[in-house]
């Protein structure tokens, strides 16, 4: 048994490490369930200039923060490196210079301090934000001294979400992804199954332009999401084509069965917004408020949501809300007559857009309506954090499953089978 008697009495120490994007970030979770701490450094406002991620620049803002974030991070938990159990590190997928800063440091670290080193993928992660949080924290495991069994230390949903012996169905809807995996525990480790995916632009993806053609913020999601409540959903009928025989006619279906499997697009209604700018001259007004928002640097959308709201006339304001509609009905649909066809215990939604607030209302409606149990993190762990990362890695520690000093970043990584 690889866990030794420190995992047992302390849950587990695992140092994440996360840099998969545009966040450095470190955290401390004990036993793949109690956040010990989360520390994120967000880059937002150095690449919300370009409207966009700038990979060079990431790549060189992550090696300025690794160190001083894992710092903070074990400062904030109140643990010393000797203490850790493991490293753990995002190994893929993103871009290739931010990975291998979180990569290379967590190895000297690991190699260093004579620690197992765990190498987790990033949309593994993102599913275990959830899972984290849905699992009572064992806030008395440490200070009980109550030796974790190996089982107990499986992270895992809520009990009634796994005793059905049937998969949980989670979409990972972020800037990068829009994914839908079946999920289970077999023998221990979590296995995934990809019966969905995007054939082009991911949903955050598709806010992040729809945000910057309309000339507002990035990232954009947080802002249409700000915005979308004072437009009206029914003004602008948006409608998604066919995907999945078009994907299947042109080949790039990859490895999923077109019968078998779902297909999101999201590239055509970003078009179709722009057509719509296009058709009601509404070019004079984006570029002023392009104008407006470029010269408020810092904009939020918390803070500054009525300067913002100002500066949208009520076409515009309507185009959002119709959208955002348009988007997140479509990942509804398609996400519930996933878990219909395989026969899912539970839903799990995570990644940057679950923070999205109809999403999460239409989401759980819908679960209601049906009496499917779902599952969304707290805003925080929506979002990139390395706290998903330390719990997706606790299982693995538990089963003995490291990486050794051949492990290098992995952009193109994929998820399960
Ligand atoms: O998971 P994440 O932090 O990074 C990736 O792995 O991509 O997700 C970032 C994405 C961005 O596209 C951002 O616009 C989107 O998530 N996002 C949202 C919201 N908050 C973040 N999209 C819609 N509504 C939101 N509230
Ligand atoms: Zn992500």
């Amino acid at each position: 048994m690889i866990v030794t008697e420190a995992t047992q009495s302390r849950g587990g120490l695992i140092l994440g490490i996360e840099s998969s994007c545009d966040e450095t970030a470190a955290a401390v979770v004990c036993g793949g369930r109690e956040t010990l701490s989360n520390v994120v450094a967000s880059q937002i406002a150095l690449h919300a200039r370009f409207g966009g991620v700038v990979p060079e620049l990431a790549s060189r803002e992550h090696l300025r923060a690794v160190v001083p974030v894992v710092e903070a991070a074990l400062a904030e938990a109140g643990v010393a490196f000797e203490e850790l159990d493991a490293v753990a590190v995002t190994e893929g997928p993103g871009l290739p210079g931010a990975l291998l800063v979180g990569v290379s440091y967590a190895k000297a670290l690991a190699f260093g301090l004579g620690k197992p080193l765990i190498a987790v993928n990033h949309l593994e992660g993102h599913i275990h934000a959830v899972l984290l949080e849905a699992l009572p924290a064992r806030a008395d495991a440490a200070a009980s001294q109550t030796p974790l069994k190996p089982k107990d230390g499986l992270n895992g949903p809520p009990r009634e979400m796994l005793e059905t012996g049937r998969p949980v169905l989670a979409l990972v809807v972020s800037g990068g992804h829009t994914h839908l995996y079946l999920a289970q525990v077999q023998n221990g480790v979590w296995q995934y199954r990809n019966v969905g995916r995007t054939v082009d632009d991911a949903a955050g993806e598709a806010f992040d332009k729809v945000a910057k053609l309309l000339g507002l913020g990035y990232p954009g999601g947080p802002w249409l999401d700000a915005l979308a409540p004072f437009g009206d959903a029914r003004a602008v009928a948006f409608s998604f084509a066919q995907v999945k025989a078009k994907a299947h006619r042109r080949g790039d279906a990859g490895a999923l069965d077109p019968n078998d499997a779902t297909y999101f697009s999201f590239s055509g209604i970003k078009t179709a917004v722009l057509r719509y700018t296009q058709v009601h001259a509404m070019e004079v007004r984006i570029a002023e408020r392009r104008a407006a928002l470029a010269a408020m640097p810092e904009a939020s959308p918390k803070r500054d949501l009525e300067a913002v709201r100002a500066l949208c006339d009520q076409e515009t304001l309507d185009l959002i809300a119709s959208f955002q509609h348009a988007v997140v009905e479509d990942l509804r649909r398609k996400t519930f007559k996933a878990a219909e066809r395989f026969g899912a215990a539970s839903v799990l939604v995570s990644g940057g857009v679950a923070a999205n607030r109809e999403l999460r209302e239409r989401f759980t409606a819908e679960a209601e309506a049906q009496g499917l149990p779902i599952a969304f993190p707290s805003l925080k762990l929506s979002t990139d954090n390395a706290a998903m990362i330390a719990a997706a890695a606790w299982p693995k520690l538990v089963a003995g499953r490291f990486a050794d000093e051949r492990l290098t970043a992995a952009a193109g990584l994929k998820l399960g089978v």
